[in-house]
């Protein structure tokens, strides 16, 4: 059956970086047989620019079609003067919430051959391969109550909410034991049990599931001492699960281990296995239409489509081989060059990965 591919480049180095993803899907589809339909959509800046909204309508309805989004970036100063609502980000978080995507996925994946770029020890982090899945559509940011107010001593005071029902967490929990079972078979996850009413709750529910997947390993870890053993001994992870805010911090540590922003990929799913892809980096407007970004990051978000919703793993494995032997050749964009290696352009390093694959 044909998947259906929509492509939100949006602004900044969005469109450029998207330009190389999309020919790799190109000779994939020519080349090894993948069954696919592109189509293309504007958001974010370019959508402003455009129809003065940045999640047109027309654009929601195709993502809404698609069986996956891939998307590029978005925001930069030309659209800061704008109200909160109809700057570029708030596209990507409409898009987010009307398309139900509760899964955060963001593997922390560091190549050999880019050790060097990490604040920590090469042989700490060097093949670290780590996937956090953070729920992403309730817990604190969401919960009921919120708000401000006064005390009766009339003091300014705020509150919020952490809550979860059990289905919520079930949810999460399954699409996190699906993926611990198709990578490494251990699953971690990581609540605050000792303190929290909602973290007990979060660990019944994960222990239940637990029974229906014999061959996944489940751990608990605090998430004080997750943080800690992140920097420790990182490798000690395979797949991370974990509430919205613990997972908000925890994957963004986690990613900062690699140091390079550039290279780092993403996914956000729903029950169905539609989701929407792309690099963790924002639209980098102080590069963007100078050939300086790399196109690896949205080149393995590519990859995760190909994993998680074409069900092509076998292709996510070619793309990621090739990325490897583009590193392996010494290709380096500027955000993770080193003294021995030469610069290459965006569309160099994605001229390089086709070839691979070709
Ligand atoms: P940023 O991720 O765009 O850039 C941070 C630094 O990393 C910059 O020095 C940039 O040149 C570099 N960088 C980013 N991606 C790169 C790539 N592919 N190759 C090489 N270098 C790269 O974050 P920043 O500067 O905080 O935000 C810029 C704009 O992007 C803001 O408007 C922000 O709101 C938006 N943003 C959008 C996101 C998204 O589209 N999902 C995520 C984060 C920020
Ligand atoms: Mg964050």
């Amino acid at each position: 059956m044909t998947s259906r591919i929509l492509v939100m480049p949006g602004d900044g180095v969005g469109p450029e970086i998207c330009r190389e993803a999309v020919r790799v899907l190109d000779v994939l589809a020519a080349d090894h047989g993948l069954d696919i339909e592109l189509d293309e959509a504007l958001v974010g800046g370019a959508a402003i620019d455009v129809e003065g909204d940045p999640l047109p309508e027309s654009s929601l309805a195709a993502a809404r079609e698609a069986d996956a989004v891939l998307f590029g970036a978005i925001g930069g100063p030309a659209w800061d003067n704008l109200e909160r609502a109809k700057r570029p980000e708030s596209g990507l978080l409409r898009l987010r919430s009307e398309l139900g995507l509760f899964a955060n996925l963001r593997p922390a994946i560091l190549y050999p051959q880019l050790a060097h770029a990490s604040a920590l020890k090469p042989d700490v982090v060097s093949g670290l391969d780590i996937m956090i899945v953070r729920e992403l559509t309730g817990g604190i940011y969401f919960g009921k109550p919120a708000g401000t107010g006064r005390t009766e001593a009339g003091l300014r005071e705020a509150w919020n909410t952490m809550r979860y029902d059990e289905a919520e967490i079930e949810r999460i929990g399954r699409t996190a034991f699906e993926i611990a079972r198709a990578r490494g078979h251990r699953l971690c996850s990581v609540d605050k049990a000792n303190v929290l009413d909602v973290s007990q709750l979060w660990r019944d529910v994960m222990n239940e599931l637990a029974g229906e997947y014999d061959d996944v390993e489940l751990t608990h870890m605090y998430v004080d001492n997750a943080a800690m053993q992140l920097v420790r001994a990182p490798k000690q992870f395979d797949t991370v699960v974990t509430t919205n805010l613990f997972g908000d911090i925890l994957s963004d540590a986690a990613a900062m281990l690699t140091g390079s922003i550039g290279m780092l990929p993403s996914a956000s799913m729903d029950a169905n296995g539609k989701g929407l892809y792309e690099p963790v980096h924002g639209s980098a407007p102080d590069i963007a239409g100078q050939g300086l970004a790399n196109p690896l990051a949205v080149i393995l978000s590519v990859a995760m489509m190909l994993r998680y919703t074409l069900d092509r793993g076998d292709l996510a494995d070619k793309v990621e081989a090739a990325v490897g032997y583009a590193l392996d050749r010494g290709l380096r964009t500027r955000d993770i060059m080193d003294d021995e290696t030469q610069i290459a352009s965006t569309q160099e390093m994605g001229g390089a990965i086709v070839d691979m694959l070709r």
